[in-house]
């Protein structure tokens, strides 16, 4: 097996998580006998500072070339007064736009180890497994127009959907349902939002390709709060650029930590893979962030990109192991009642390492 990987690390903690991600994939594909390479372009502030645009046509180039692209994080304080056009995060969204991918996959699942440091009750998340499929390409990240007009002090922001845009980012959930539960939720704002009514209008279009799939339909509002009072009762949740952003953040309740999330954006000429947290700058270059987001989503790499679904397994295996074993970065440790021992993340990355040599020298 052969992949080329690129590498866009970003700010902040992006760096060092990306970096734990990398050397598991590289001990995979020692040990499988494959060949991936990686190579690193900028991207976010680091580009900001050294090329004056935080997405460098280069680093566009040398993503479109590759089988994967897997983004650490962007941001940075000292950008937060420029407009959105110049900031970090917009090279981000058109990374995302070059690339293509418009279904987000955004797993949260409850890790027993970690039910401690949840606000949560342990019987409330127990077993929670929600894979959220989020659009990414449409909605008000991209809609025109939008402005902030200084003048009239007014500003806008345009919801807007395709039907095919819904379609086609419906199709890829109802797929993934079919593999797990079979039990479909998509997220809108239909009682107010005509571009929610189209949302909503299009799924059940869809749903009837799907008959096998049981479909249910909340308004965001309420979601938001049924996945804190019953996160268990949901399988895959569809929903909108924006609601998906907001509703996956809050999902890192049910595991434990936003350091914990990763993602797989598919669907478009090359798949994107990122942790779900930020560039956490206030943490950044001490060692005390989470690589496990980063190293998730390295596994699913493995998964969507290589058809390496035993090597994708192992890796999420791995990281169980090494939580059960006691072992936990500091975002995991705020309750800490057994005294785990508290691991850099490069200590963290190396357990996991171990850990996946192991299991994978033990498969064969
Ligand atoms: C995320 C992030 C991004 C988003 C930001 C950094 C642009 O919050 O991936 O969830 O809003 O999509
Ligand atoms: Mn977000």
């Amino acid at each position: 097996m052969k992949l080329k990987i690129l590498v866009t690390a970003g700010d902040g903690i992006g760096p060092e998580v990306t970096n734990e991600s990398v050397a598991i994939l590289r001990e995979v594909a020692a040990l499988g006998g494959h060949t991936f390479t990686f190579s690193e372009r900028r991207i976010g502030g680091v580009a900001i500072v050294a090329d004056g645009t935080p997405l460098p046509a280069d680093t566009i180039a040398a993503a479109l070339d590759s089988d994967a692209v897997l983004l650490g994080a962007v941001g940075g304080n000292e950008f937060n007064s420029l407009p959105p056009d110049k900031r970090p995060e917009a090279g981000l969204l058109q990374i995302r736009s070059a690339l293509g991918g418009f279904a987000n996959l955004r797993p949260a699942f409850a890790f027993k180890e970690l039910a401690v440091n949840s606000p949560l009750r342990p019987e409330v998340i127990d077993g929670a497994d929600i894979l959220f499929v989020r659009e990414l390409l449409g909605g008000l990240y991209f809609g025109q127009p939008r402005e902030w007009n200084r003048e009239t002090k007014e500003a806008w922001n345009t919801m807007r959907y395709t039907r095919d845009e819904v379609v086609r980012v419906a199709r890829v959930a109802f797929q993934l349902s079919r593999k797990r539960r079979k039990k479909l939720t998509s997220v809108d704002k239909a009682n107010v939002l005509e571009v929610s009514q189209l949302w909503r209008a299009t799924v059940n279009e869809v749903a009837a390709e799907f008959p096998d799939v049981a479909v249910e339909h909340q308004y965001v509002d309420a979601m938001s709060m049924h996945l804190m009072n019953r996160p268990r009762d949901f399988d895959v949740v569809l929903t909108e650029n924006l609601f998906g952003d907001i509703l996956t953040d809050e999902s890192s309740v049910i595991t434990g930590s936003l350091g914990m999330l990763p993602s797989a954006t598919l669907g478009g000429k090359v798949n994107l893979y990122e942790p779900v947290h930020g560039s956490a700058p206030d943490i950044a270059g001490k060692g005390l962030a989470n690589p496990l987001g980063a190293i998730l989503s390295g596994a699913l790499i493995l998964r969507h990109s290589a058809g390496l679904e035993a090597e994708a397994a192992i890796i999420e295996t791995a990281v169980r192991k090494v939580l059960e074993q006691g072992f936990r970065t500091a975002d995991l440790a705020r309750a800490n009642p057994q005294g785990f021992p508290v691991l850099s993340t490069k200590d963290m990355g190396a357990k996991v390492r171990e850990t996946v040599k192991q299991l994978l020298a033990a498969s064969r």
